[in-house]
């Protein structure tokens, strides 16, 4: 199928306003149906969870729903998927309550291509058990996280390996499923952090050998709320901290507080909206968003391999890393200008973009990049186009021929 980018576009109200976004990465654009289905519940008679009256039910089934969704979105189950505001407070949640049962001598495994928020959660739960933490490191050449150092790391007193499907700095897609296996043999658990990658391709969570897979809608086109997933038995077999009289079923017990009903309408509305990006696809809703996802990534593809040629020929330009399997995500550094400056040009002429270190704060920092403020990303989603990339490729142009204006 050819993958029609107008009539994708037409979709997302916010591309009006005429901005150029190349921060899918910090965040998506919301797609109209994901904005109406969250009007149309805040809208309604919606009442605190209850099956005693109708706004009561109503909540409960904008949970349902929600987790019915995020289950097709990552092939889990909806009893698995346990809905939060955002993929950092579900991940400290998970580490806590599995490092309650961690004891000095026990080991975590982490990596320094990882956001901070799959790192941090990790690093604290293991000092707070007296667990050592093990590094897994990346090639700077390349961006690469060998799989094959997990031989090493892992031992069999591991409790958890944590790993990005996808790296928010160079795109790198580590083989998940190698040192997944490599866990699983010593008997470890592995948290696979998806924010990332999800986005950006059909994903399983058996296929990646996940037992945690972490996710946050506001990277796919909904609305700023996070769900991680797991076998409701692995759920089940979890006590985490929690209020006495809140519900201590799964995966509900993993939730604190009343969520944002609203917004969950938005997270099922996310994932109706990406099932529709293949027209041509039909079957059922997990079906249609593989198909739509896979639509997506084929038309990303074009639109980042313009970009990263654009870059690398671009003399002034120094990209960071060049992995072989990526998310369509590219950090780099403009010559004679520091990271943020170059991020306030390219705002100042409309265009997206973040500078920084993202919270890939590991990365930047074996890297050496952080003193100098990071770099700069570009990140592609699916309503970006070829034409947009020649458009922030020719500013490049203009600001590092401007010489003066972008020299420190
Ligand atoms: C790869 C990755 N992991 C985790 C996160 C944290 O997600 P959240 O903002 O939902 O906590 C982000 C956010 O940018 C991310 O890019």
């Amino acid at each position: 199928m050819v993958f029609d980018v107008a009539r994708v576009r037409a979709a997302y109200p916010a591309l009006g306003e005429g901005f150029v976004h190349f921060d899918g990465a910090g965040g998506t654009q919301t797609a109209r149906p994901v904005i109406d289905a969250v009007a149309t519940a805040m809208g309604a008679a919606v009442g605190n969870r209850s099956t005693a009256f109708e706004p009561g039910r109503r909540s409960l089934e904008l949970v349902a729903a929600a987790r019915s969704a995020v289950a097709d979105l990552l092939g889990a189950q909806p009893a698995g998927v346990v809905l939060g505001p955002s993929a950092t407070a579900l991940t400290y949640t998970l580490a806590r309550t599995l490092g309650a049962g961690w004891r000095p001598g026990d080991e975590v495994v982490v990596s320094r291509l990882d956001h901070d928020a799959n790192v941090r959660p990790w690093v604290q739960a293991a000092e707070a058990a007296g667990a050592t933490v093990r590094w897994a490191e990346f090639d700077p050449a390349t961006g690469e996280l060998p799989a094959g150092q997990y031989e090493e790391l892992v031992t069999a007193r591991t409790r958890l390996v944590a790993v990005t499907a996808g790296s928010n700095a160079t795109g790198t897609v580590p083989d998940v499923p190698a040192i997944a296996k490599t866990a699983h043999a010593a008997g470890a658990l592995v948290c696979v952090d998806g924010v990332h990658a999800v986005p950006h391709g059909p994903t399983d969570l058996a296929s990646l050998g996940a037992d945690f897979l972490v996710t946050s809608a506001y990277k796919w086109s909904g609305p700023h709320l996070a769900a991680m997933a797991a076998d409701p038995a692995r759920w089940a077999a979890l006590r985490p901290a929690k209020l006495l009289p809140s519900s201590d079923a799964v995966p509900d017990r993993f939730e604190y507080g009343t969520p944002s009903f609203p917004l969950l309408a938005g997270v099922a509305a996310a994932v109706d909206h990406l099932a529709t990006l293949d027209p041509d696809a039909t079957g059922s809703r997990r079906e249609r968003v593989r198909a739509g996802l896979a639509a997506a990534q084929a038309h990303e593809e074009v639109v980042f391999a313009r970009l990263l040629a654009g870059l690398a020929e671009h003399p002034a330009v120094t990209v960071y890393g060049s992995p072989a399997r990526r998310c369509p995500t590219v950090s780099f550094r403009v010559a004679g200008a520091a990271p943020a400056e170059t991020a306030a040009a390219l705002g100042a002429a409309g265009f997206c973009l973040s500078s920084g270190d993202y919270y890939a704060y590991e990365y930047f920092e074996a890297m050496g990049l952080r003193a100098g403020g990071g770099a700069v990303r570009a990140s592609v989603y699916h309503y970006n186009t070829v034409d947009e990339v020649d458009r922030l490729l020719a500013e490049l142009d203009r600001l590092a021929g401007g010489g003066e204006r972008m020299a420190r």
